[in-house]
This record gives structure tokens, sequence and C-alpha cells, in this order.
């Protein structure tokens, strides 16, 4: 049966960061639609022309886009015993359809990870924050520095910085989070599958303790 771990937290929160060491620690796919969304824009696809406005002003991609690409993206084989999904679902709406979809592949959600990150340090972070041109992996200045500047360790790639990570467009996906994400966060605790992490800690503190929530179930 298909198992799905599902990452909540507001941008900055170390989602990316976590999924990844997740993903690779239990062997399921990482996937991440804003990784996906990036990826259509930078080959200029349709769904990139129509994703651009939304991501560079910060706002979320319409509810019937975002669920039809992670539609397809679950339906390829290496999601075939899973996934980590990070970043989806981030509305009710979004929440809705994953749980049909889940149902019409036989699988279930294992849990609903929720990195908690003070405002003030998710601002830190986005400011600090590399990504690699190739695969997306995340570094950050002080927490997290690659071995050589401006280049990916794993890949070799090129580093860049997140045209949404701008001050002002933080601020706004910040409130975009509040105003239409944070409610997953009840709504998954309602139905028990919410496991809640402190994400002020270091990046290995925050993965042991996530581990060993997991293995408590
Ligand atoms: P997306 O790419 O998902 O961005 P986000 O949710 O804003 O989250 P981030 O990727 O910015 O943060 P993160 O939590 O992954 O943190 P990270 O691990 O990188 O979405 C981008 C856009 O795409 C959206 O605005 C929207 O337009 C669109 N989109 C995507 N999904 C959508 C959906 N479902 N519906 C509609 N639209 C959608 O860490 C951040 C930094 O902190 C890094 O530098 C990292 O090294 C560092 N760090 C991580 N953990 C720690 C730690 N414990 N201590 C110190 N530093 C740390
Ligand atoms: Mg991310």
């Amino acid at each position: 049966m298909p198992v799905y771990y599902l990452m909540l937290g507001a941008p900055g929160a170390g989602k990316g960061t976590q999924a990844k060491r997740l993903s690779d620690k239990i062997k399921l796919a990482h996937i991440s639609s804003g990784d996906i969304f990036r990826d259509h824009l930078k080959r200029d696809t349709e769904l990139g022309k129509l994703a651009r406005g939304f991501m560079s002003r910060g706002e979320l991609v319409p509810d019937d886009i975002t669920i039809a690409m992670i539609r397809e993206r679950l339906l390829q084989s290496d999601c075939a015993d899973g996934a980590v999904l990070d970043g989806f679902p981030r509305t009710p709406a979004q929440a809705k359809h994953l749980e049909t979809l889940i149902a019409e592949l036989n699988g279930r959600v294992a849990k609903a990870i929720y990195i908690r990150v003070a405002k003030e340090t998710l601002i830190k972070r986005l400011s600090g924050r590399w990504m690699c041109r190739l695969h997306g992996h995340v570094y950050h200045d002080i927490h997290n520095p690659p071995k050589t500047p401006g280049v990916c360790d794993i890949d070799g790639s090129e580093l860049y910085q997140r045209d949404d990570d701008k001050a002002e467009t933080v601020a706004h996906r910040i409130n975009v989070y509040l105003e239409q994400t944070a409610p997953l966060i009840d709504y998954y605790r309602d139905r028990n599958y919410l496991i809640e992490i402190n994400g002020e800690q270091s990046i290995d503190a925050v993965s042991s303790d996530l581990l060993a929530k997991l293995k408590q179930g």
C-alpha cells in the first residue's frame, strides 16, 4: 500500500531540507510542488508561463492547475510506494483532492509533519538561502554552507538565490501561508495525522526529532 508523508510549515520552515533527508532515509520519492513549478519556469513550458506571475508575486498558483500537476506526478512509477510531499497540499481544496487521489491509489497518509518556526527566523533563513540550479538542493550562508561557495556539493551545479526570496515577497508569502495554508494544521490534527516538530533547532536536531516522533507513531 503506498504511503504519503506530508510536510507542513511556513516558507523557510525547513520543509525542503527535511523532506529530502526523510525521503533518502525511508526511500520514497521527494515531491516538492515548488521545485516542479520552478522546473517548468526554467523550461518555459505552458505550465511555467501560467505559474510565473503567481510565484513571482508570492501568491499561490490556482488550485486546479496545482492539483492536476501533482496528480500527474503521483501517478508516475517512482511514486508507486508513495512519496514525501513537500509544499502540497497548501489549501483545504488541495487537501480534499489529495484524499480522493490517495483513496484511488489505495494508499494512506502516514503523517502530516508540521515544522513550527517563528516569523523572525523564517525571514533570516530565506535571506541566506541558496539553491542549486540542477536539482534544487538547499544551502544556507550560515546554517548549511556549501563546501565551495556558489557550487552544489552534490551535483556541482551553480547555486542561486530565488526571486521570491526578496524581503517584500517573503513577507507576502508568509501572509498567504497564514491565511490559506495554516488552517491545514488543525485539519490534520483533527484527523490524528499531525506530528509537530520544533523547527527552531539545528537541522540535525530537527531531523532526529522528526524520526523519533515518526517511530512513536
Ligand atoms: P515552495 O518552493 O514550496 O516555497 P515555500 O513553501 O515558500 O517554502 P520554501 O521552499 O521557501 O521553504 P522550506 O520550508 O522548503 O525551507 P528550506 O528547507 O528551503 O513554493 C514556492 C511557490 O510555488 C509558492 O509561493 C507558490 O507560488 C508556488 N506553489 C508551490 N506549491 C504550491 C501549492 N501547493 N499550491 C499553490 N502554489 C504553490 O529552508 C530554508 C532555509 O533555511 C535554507 O537556506 C535552509 O538551509 C535553512 N534551514 C532549514 N532548516 C534549518 C534549521 N533547522 N536551522 C537553520 N537553518 C535551516
Ligand atoms: Mg522548499
